[in-house]
């Protein structure tokens, strides 16, 4: 598969979407390669987010590009704060294309990352920026939104999914 090439879900290479990304030993030309053609890649899935694993790559990095936001790369991310309100927001996956869910989430966060540069730097988000942030995040650790909503309705979703791409 290509680089630009996205992993779904009941797709030949999906396992890599549930295992835990791996920390990003060097920011060198590999990285800027990768995280440039995965903002491409957003642009031509007219996505908002997209996390190393997803692109078949089990590493601790991953994209953004939000509406009224520049596109952004965090490799090695952390957040180190969540607010305490808890917000819904309905949240798709370009891993799970064309299922979409209301998906609880803390409404801010503060998050420490690198850029492609190799520079850290730290952000306070809030609105669709946290919202992804906090999507991408969990795909390094091996979770998908789907993960996050009632089962029963998690159920009926990934039935009919599965059932258009089968
Ligand atoms: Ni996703």
């Amino acid at each position: 598969m290509s680089m630009i090439d996205v992993v779904t879900v009941g797709s030949t290479y999906e396992d890599i979407l549930r295992k835990q990304a791996a920390t990003v030993a060097d920011i060198d030309e590999k990285i800027v390669r990768l995280t440039t053609a995965m903002i491409e890649s957003l642009e031509i899935h007219k996505g908002i987010g997209l996390a190393g694993p997803q692109v078949n790559e089990q590493l601790r990095l991953f994209v953004t590009h939000a509406q009224d936001d520049i596109p952004r790369v965090f490799i090695n991310p952390e957040i180190i704060m969540t607010s305490d309100d808890i917000v819904p927001y309905e949240e798709g996956c370009l891993s799970i294309p064309g299922v979409w869910a209301d998906v609880m989430r803390p409404a801010e966060i503060t998050i420490q990352a690198w850029n492609e540069k190799g520079r850290p730097f730290t952000i306070d988000a809030h609105g669709i920026l946290a919202r992804v942030i906090q999507h991408e995040y969990d795909h390094l650790r091996g979770r998908l939104f789907i993960d996050r909503i009632e089962e029963k309705k998690r159920e009926r979703l990934m039935k009919v999914y599965l059932k258009n791409i089968g």
